[in-house]
């Protein structure tokens, strides 16, 4: 085992302790490179990172193992410029140095054996083969001759034996090995199937927004869509006076998002360039949401945190063409739990084509590549716990071409109450306590009072996450 020091106070705790433990330790040492990062993760690497020893801290580094009669511990060099680097010329500048200190300590005498690149390695999430942030420009295969092809370069041109090379590589490793599948069980969509009431005497706003509809081209969208924005407001200011009725409202408004869509509809028939700008925007505005059974905070948090993106495909209705453009929504109740960036291959798109979900019929989207990271970091927020678990093994030899090891069921609404101090026991003796008091003084039959306990008790059982069925 070899114990890597970022700090010189572990470097002496560790000579210190192997003193008093009478052991010889193997030590190596992680060199804060010049070469940084990019994306974003990239203030893990670079002069002014958190981690590492500086050039003249590994001088002292290995002046305090000599000190301790120690100077055979010294056996790795170990950089690691961040997470997810998505441009490979990054990853030679970075090898090409730390390679350099190698070759340098070793020509100082010191007995170091092995290099050790970190991790990094990235992951292509958005498949575009970039250096966009979600991406990389580069495969495992370059990945593995450049780091190979950089060191043997260094170490030739020092003329110093070449060390074993040691990875760290976590991302590229675990990203695939998970995919989190959520239930979309809702939606909301700004133009309801619905068509709103129409009252029998025609309002002065409805039938302006009739004339609008009924005259919008595609030579007219900005003109038309102040028009539009104009009546809205009127009807609001109206409205907050008394003088508009709900049914004239319900009218207005599902006109206004009719007459919207039509509008974005009309932009199809343009030059892209020629769109106006607020009609661009508008197309995020008539975005429908589908709410998801899950929570952002607990299983998406590098998208929530660092806007990291995720391929993101319903796994239901593959032959069928999706008729909405939508985003996502978690049960949460922070307006950050949404998913509204997503994948594309030449930019970053703002919905996501889905279905319309049908009744009584499950529609559940695949989350892929979220293996590295996003589980383990996840956080309690509104206290949604761990989700349910299945692990999947492909094997030829079976049928089906896979089979279930095991399930491993999300947490108990007890279990997460547990970790912010509120014991079950505790809470049901204290309901109990309030039912037996409300049936003392008859503000509750006992039979009641016994199913509302009972219940309780049930629902402390229950996962945090909605339940169906
Ligand atoms: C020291 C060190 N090595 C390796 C890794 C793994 O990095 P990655 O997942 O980018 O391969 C990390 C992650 O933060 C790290 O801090």
């Amino acid at each position: 085992m070899i114990l890597i020091a970022e700090k010189l106070s572990e470097v002496r705790a560790i000579t210190r302790i192997a003193k008093e433990m009478n052991v010889e330790p193997y030590i190596g040492l992680r060199v804060r490179l010049v070469t940084k990062g990019a994306g974003k993760w990239a203030t893990s690497g670079g002069e002014h990172a958190k981690f590492g020893l500086s050039t003249s801290e590994i001088l002292t580094a290995t002046d305090i193992m000599r000190d301790a009669g120690m100077s055979q511990a010294f056996k790795l060099i170990h950089f690691h410029i961040g997470s997810q680097v998505p441009d490979i010329l990054i990853v030679k500048r970075a090898v090409r140095e730390a390679a350099r200190y190698y070759a340098k300590l070793r020509k100082m005498g010191h007995p170091v054996e092995y290099l050790d690149v970190g991790g990094g390695l990235a992951i292509d999430y958005d498949g575009s083969r970039s250096t966009f942030h979600s991406s990389m420009n580069y495969t495992v295969d370059e990945y593995a001759r450049d780091v190979v092809y950089n060191i043997t370069d260094v170490c030739d041109d020092e003329r110093v034996p070449h060390p074993d090379i040691v990875s760290e590589s976590g991302r590229a490793i675990v990203a695939h090995h998970s995919v989190l599948v959520v239930e979309a069980f809702g939606s909301i969509e700004k133009t309801p199937s619905m068509p709103a009431p129409v009252h029998t005497e025609q309002h002065k706003l409805t039938r302006d927004l009739e004339h609008i509809h009924d005259h919008v081209t595609t030579q007219n969208l900005s003109e038309t869509w102040h028009d539009l924005l104009q009546i809205k407001e009127e009807a609001q200011k109206m409205f907050d006076v008394g003088v508009l009725d709900l049914n004239v409202k319900a009218r207005v408004e599902t006109m206004f998002w009719e007459i919207a869509e039509k509008l974005q509809r009309l932009t199809k028939d343009i030059d892209p360039s020629e769109v106006p700008e607020d009609i661009v925007e508008l197309k995020n505005q008539l975005a429908d949401q589908h709410i998801c059974n899950f929570s952002v905070f607990q299983s998406l948090l590098d998208h929530w945190a660092l806007g990291a993106l995720f391929p993101i495909v319903p796994v239901h209705r593959l032959h069928e063409q999706p008729n909405m453009a939508s985003t996502l929504v978690d049960i949460t109740c922070d307006s950050d739990g949404k998913v509204s960036k997503f994948i594309d291959l030449n930019d970053v798109r703002d919905t996501l084509p889905l279905h319309t979900i049908k009744v009584d019929e499950p529609y559940y989207l695949g989350i892929f590549l979220t293996g590295a990271y996003q589980d383990i970091m996840g956080d309690l927020h509104n206290l949604f716990g761990r989700v349910n678990e299945v692990h999947v093994f492909l094997d030829d030899d079976e049928e089906s071409g896979y089979y279930i090891e095991e399930t491993i069921a999300g947490h108990t609404i007890q279990e997460v109450l547990g970790m912010t101090q509120y014991d079950a026991r505790d809470l049901i003796s204290k309901v109990k306590a309030q039912v037996d008091s409300a049936i003392k003084q008859d503000k509750l039959k006992p039979t009641e009072g016994m199913r509302l306990l009972a219940d309780y008790e049930r629902g402390l059982k229950a996962q945090t996450y909605l339940s169906f069925g």
